[in-house]
């Protein structure tokens, strides 16, 4: 008996595509004058209309701007109310303004909000992270890219080797050593890259995830001081490491002299200690930002004893405020006061567990309607993130991700939700789960996920 067709090969027409895309970018504009007005204004002063580049990227014609947000809600100022599963790229995974952020903020901020002075919160944090991420010593910076580019300059610092060494198609903030992509299996500027300082092959090695021949070899030259990556890829889709590969990654790493640098801003999804610290990894350093303050900007950094007291012994007290580490608000009382609220009432043990069983249920949600509609398409989930990808299975690089990339249909499935009331990440498809997310939240996007597919799939 010949096997049915599987129904992961139905495709869906271009044209149709097209045409219901311009019917909600009609709807998009008709349903938003207020946020039209303000985007038109905004023209005369902010570059591009916006206040930040990359908020040019959402779907409709124009952002929508923001009146207010609330938990895992906000409204915009033409009163739409909308469920926020994009939560400020992870910024806001506590939800907006969770109440004992919000309330450390303003206590704090009625009493200082930087001295370049420690204050004692500095001290709870620090004993926090150490215990929830098994690094002993920290620092403060106010983004995650700027905890990437310390956490190298000390990399290179104390092994005395110039290049670092990261994944095709990561992500790691605007930190320009990881702003490279192979190409025909070559090194180079990755797309979209504006003024590189230098040809980043000059500084990086890249190489595909998952690939434990490829990682050998390239630190085999033994010029690369240390590995910085997310430990599961979070930014061009999920991409998940083979059983094992990160044991045998951190061992070829030791042998060949190379450190490992975690990322964890977005793999904080995986639980309250991190992808490492629910997968038993222990790196050598250690980054997070985003949602480490409830979205006020926040970044740390660890380190294991050793390079704590290598880098120590290397830095002098006359130059320690010029070594290329440092920034004038970072470590400044009000971040640290929101960090300590956050981690203390806000990215609890029990807030995860309703996060991670919300992803569980947007996850079954999506793959039903894929299934159901047949289109080749898969959804995955790491913790309190879900994400839905243009490729039947699950990828194994970010290579094989990236060619599953559809700009027009992504758009397309976001602009269908956002005239929906519902807020998707406008790079590729992420839903994220706060501790204020409800199972009607989520089942609303399953709802709308669901119509949208068929939608596409029909006539
Ligand atoms: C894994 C990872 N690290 C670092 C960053 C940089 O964060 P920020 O832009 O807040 O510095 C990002 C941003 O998306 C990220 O995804």
């Amino acid at each position: 008996m010949n096997a049915p067709v599987p129904a992961s090969r139905k495709s869906f027409d271009r044209a149709r595509l097209h045409a219901l895309m311009s019917r909600e970018e009609q709807r998009f504009i008709a349903e938003h004058p207020k946020s039209a007005a303000l985007y038109k204004r905004a023209q005369r002063s902010l570059l591009g209309g916006v206040p930040m580049n990359w908020m040019k990227k959402w779907a409709g014609k124009f952002p929508v701007f923001v009146a207010e947000a609330h938990g895992a809600q906000f409204t915009d100022v033409d009163g739409r109310e909308y469920v926020d599963l994009c939560l400020g790229d992870t910024g806001a995974m506590t939800g907006h303004s969770p109440a004992p952020a919000a309330e450390a903020i303003a206590r704090q901020s009625a009493k200082g909000i930087t001295l370049m002075l420690p204050t004692e919160d500095a001290l709870w944090v620090g004993e926090e992270l150490a215990q929830r991420f098994g690094l002993p010593y920290w620092q403060f910076t106010l983004t995650a890219t700027d905890a990437n580019r310390f956490s190298i300059r000390i990399a290179r610092e104390i092994t005395g080797r110039p290049k670092i060494l990261v994944f095709n198609y990561c992500y790691h903030g605007t930190v320009d050593e990881t702003f490279v992509s192979l190409r025909g299996g070559v090194a180079g500027p990755r797309r979209g890259n504006i003024g590189p300082p230098v040809n980043p092959a000059e500084t990086t090695r890249v190489i595909e995830f998952n690939d434990l021949g490829a990682l050998d070899s390239a630190l085999a030259h033994g010029d690369v001081a240390c590995i910085l990556a997310e430990p599961v890829m979070t930014n061009v889709g999920i991409v998940h490491p083979a059983p094992g590969y990160w044991v045998s990654a951190a061992q070829l790493a030791r042998r060949h002299g190379t450190l490992l640098l975690f990322d964890e801003t977005h793999t904080i999804c995986a639980g309250p200690g991190g992808y490492s610290r629910e997968h038993g990894l222990r790196p050598d350093m250690f980054v997070i930002g985003k949602p480490i303050a409830s979205g006020l900007p926040a970044g740390t950094y660890g380190c294991s004893a050793d390079i704590a007291e290598q880098i120590t012994r290397r830095m002098k007290l006359e130059d320690c405020d010029t070594g290329g580490i440092g920034g004038t608000l970072a470590g400044n009382a009000l971040s640290l006061a929101a960090m300590r609220a956050t981690l203390e009432h806000v990215l609890t043990p029990a807030a995860f567990e309703h996060m991670i069983s919300l992803a569980k249920r947007f996850t079954d949600g999506v793959a039903a309607a894929i299934a159901e509609a047949g289109v080749p398409w898969h959804v995955t989930r790491l913790g309190c993130r879900a994400e839905y990808l243009f490729r039947p299975g699950p990828p194994r690089s970010g290579g094989e991700a990236a060619a599953a990339a559809d700009f027009e249909l992504e758009r397309f499935m976001h602009l269908y939700a956002l005239n929906r009331g519902i807020l998707l990440t406008p790079f590729h498809n992420m839903a994220l789960m706060s501790p204020a997310t409800a199972p009607a939240d989520i089942d609303l996007h399953t709802r709308v996920f669901s119509e949208a597919v068929h939608e596409l799939m029909s006539g």
